[in-house]
């Protein structure tokens, strides 16, 4: 499936989406038309967003790799999760913590046909799932919780590492996205974390003013947030050092980055206690 070659049955391509344009700033090849035209529009507001979105990435990496370490997580609920791509939750848990079990939810039929024709990949040796690809919906989250595909991967009695990772901003305010994160969280048990990133206005408010125009224009929701709203998906669980900062400073692999606004992206990681 490469690109504009072959179609899997449920996408119109027609239509921009946020899975393929991502796809198309990180270099992949799981994108049309419609997602290069938005994509490039939305490049035009922000130069920077190809480094952006490999920031983005980054830091998903830096959050597993902290959740499978210091917290010994075992489990992963990767909500929003993309077209499966190197640095994805899958290929950091294959190398950091290959006992893993990882549950990937995406609304986008495009991830599942890509999951299925990667299926080999996603099984260990014994032929037990390692990753399973579930299609679901962030904005029903009782019904992602009881997926049998879920239940059967995932044991909500020991600690889960939730990534919500450049999702939220796709859900509008009316749509009550901290409600649908609130359900998520009490449904998990202490010991578990969540990694959250959001697009922001706080960083660069007009170019982020653009970018919202030009996804108004293809009819795409993108709703940016500003700190404090993006605090409060995280409740009342205990923020992991250095709490809520800009995607670059979360954990830095090497140097601090020089420009940590650079992105436009809140970050954080938190923790439930007991
Ligand atoms: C920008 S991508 C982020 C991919 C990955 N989490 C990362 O940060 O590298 C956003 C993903 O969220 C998915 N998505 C959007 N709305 C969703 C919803 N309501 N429920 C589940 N997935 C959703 C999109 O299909 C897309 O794959």
């Amino acid at each position: 499936m490469t690109n504009d070659q072959s179609v899997p049955p449920g996408i119109d391509t027609r239509l921009p989406h946020s899975a393929r344009m991502y796809d198309y700033w990180l270099g992949g090849s799981s994108n049309f038309a419609a997602d290069r035209a938005l994509g490039q529009a939305f490049e035009q507001a922000i130069p920077s967003i190809r480094t952006m979105a490999r920031e983005n990435r980054r830091f998903l990496g830096r959050a597993v790799r902290y959740m499978a370490g210091e917290a010994g997580i075992r489990q992963f609920l990767d909500i929003g999760t993309g077209v499966p791509a190197a640095g994805d939750t899958h290929s950091v848990t294959a190398i950091v913590a290959p006992d893993s079990r990882v549950v990937c939810v995406d609304n986008d039929p495009i991830v599942q046909a890509h999951a299925q024709a990667h299926a080999e990949s996603l099984t260990t040796d014994d032929g037990t799932a390692r990753t399973v690809y579930l299609k679901a919906d962030l904005r029903r989250p009782d019904e992602l919780l009881a997926a049998p595909a879920l239940t059967a991967a995932l044991d909500l009695d020991r600690p889960v590492g939730l990534l919500l990772v450049a999702v939220l901003m796709l859900v509008t305010d009316e749509d009550d996205p901290w409600a649908h994160v609130a359900t998520l969280l009490d449904a998990l048990p202490p010991g578990s974390h969540v990694a959250i990133t959001h697009p922001s206005q706080d960083f660069n408010p007009s170019a982020m003013a653009d970018v919202v125009r030009a996804a108004e224009q293809g009819r795409m929701t993108l709703v940016p947030r500003g700190r404090g709203q993006v605090e409060r998906f995280f409740g009342d669980w205990e923020p992991v050092d250095p709490g809520i900062v800009p995607v670059m400073s979360w954990h830095p692999e090497s140097e601090p980055p020089t420009d940590p606004n650079a992105a436009y992206y809140w970050a954080g990681v938190a923790r439930k206690n007991p």
